[in-house]
């Protein structure tokens, strides 16, 4: 049997529709997981940003409110929409103790979402 070259599967192939609609999936693919990955960063964030905010942190930590204090601002800036991500791991959790005159139920809005950035860095790491 003689071998014939199929016309149709010279290249190009994949045929264009059919790569442009893989390109297309591709694209979708991996803003969904940029999307997943930036919510399970930010769990808690705005919550935290607020507790902040009524606890005046943002008279020294908030380019929106003042931009003076330089030294603060370097440690973190609540106008910032990612505000933490200045903190190493190590300081993250010192905004617990700027917050010890806070309630309960503010410092624990804060200590929880210091948890959950925390385990979001050591996801991403991995
Ligand atoms: C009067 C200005 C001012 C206010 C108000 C203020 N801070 Fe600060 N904060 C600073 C300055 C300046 C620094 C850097 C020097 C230092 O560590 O004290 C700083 C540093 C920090 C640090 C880093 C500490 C470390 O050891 O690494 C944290 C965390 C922090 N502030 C949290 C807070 C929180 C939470 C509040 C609100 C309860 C707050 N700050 C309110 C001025 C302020």
């Amino acid at each position: 049997m003689v071998y014939r070259r199929n016309q149709t599967l010279r290249p190009p192939f994949p045929p264009r529709p059919l790569r442009e609609t893989f390109l297309v999936a591709l694209m979708v693919f991996c803003s969904a997981g940029a999307v997943a990955g930036e919510r399970s960063a930010v769990q808690g964030r705005e919550e935290a940003r607020k507790v902040l905010k009524e606890q005046g942190c943002g008279k020294c930590h908030d380019t929106a409110v003042s931009t003076e204090n330089l030294q603060a601002l370097a440690v973190y800036d609540l106008h910032e929409v990612d505000w933490p991500a200045k903190m190493s791991d190590g300081r993250l959790p010192k905004l617990m103790t700027r917050l010890k005159g806070a309630p309960a139920a503010d410092r624990k809005v804060v200590k929880r979402f210091i948890e959950a950035e925390l385990a979001a860095r050591a996801d991403r790491q991995q």
